[in-house]
């Protein structure tokens, strides 16, 4: 079975971003997805210490250490966040970080440096402002051009203004996130027809 890893950024399970990500995957039913849940795992931040520069693997012996093989198996990588001072909350940061050690494999080995899968981002904000989601969208970026993930930025599902006097997610951007479900599930019968590299 096509394997995928669906990364939860959020500490609210019930909240708006986890929402919509179970609302995406729920039309990929043809994927098996480990869910990973960020502030439920043992992820200590990246310390730079230069070990992954000579293999695939890090120092620290966390969750994170256990999840690379799981994340290189996986044909969608879905991420979905809160929007904290504009950017991604900390321990998805630091799981984004720990993948230095794809972006060290690809440049000794140029393995994963060809598009072999799918990335899709969520994103939520309580405030409404100009540019909010820039920073966040730069730093998902950078993370799918290293796992060498194919992405459209167009489709992403980028939601402000939640935290009004409702804090109410409106129906249209479940809507929303279904349809864009169903996108990935026929894309993904392309790209896993293509051999993902292993690092
Ligand atoms: C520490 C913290 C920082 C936040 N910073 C921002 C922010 O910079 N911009 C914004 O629009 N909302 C900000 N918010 C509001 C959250 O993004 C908002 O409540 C979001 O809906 C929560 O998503 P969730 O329901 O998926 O957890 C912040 C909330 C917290 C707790």
């Amino acid at each position: 079975m096509v394997r995928g890893a669906a990364i939860f950024g959020s500490p609210r399970n019930g909240g708006h971003s986890t929402r919509l990500h179970e609302a995406f995957l729920g039309e990929l039913t043809g994927v098996s997805f480990d869910r990973l849940r960020v502030y439920d795992l043992d992820i200590r931040p990246c310390t730079a210490c230069g070990f992954c520069r000579g293999e695939f693997g890090c120092i620290h012996d966390d969750d994170m250490a256990r999840l690379y093989g799981r994340i290189a198996e996986s044909a969608v990588v879905s991420v979905s966040m809160p929007l904290y001072f504009s950017s991604p909350p900390s321990p998805l940061k630091a799981f984004i970080d720990r993948c230095q050690v794809f972006w060290e494999a690809r440049e000794r080995q140029g393995v994963l440096a060809v598009t072999s899968r799918r990335g899709f981002f969520i994103a939520v904000g309580g405030g409404r402002y100009r540019g909010m989601f820039e920073p966040s969208l730069a730093v998902v970026r950078h993370f799918f051009r290293t796992l060498g993930c194919e992405f459209d930025e167009s489709e992403y599902i980028l939601v402000d203004g939640v935290d009004g006097e409702k804090d109410a997610l409106p129906n249209a951007y479940l809507a929303r996130a279904r349809e864009a479900g169903r996108r990935c599930a026929r894309l993904l019968a392309r790209l896993t027809n293509d051999t993902i590299p292993r690092p």
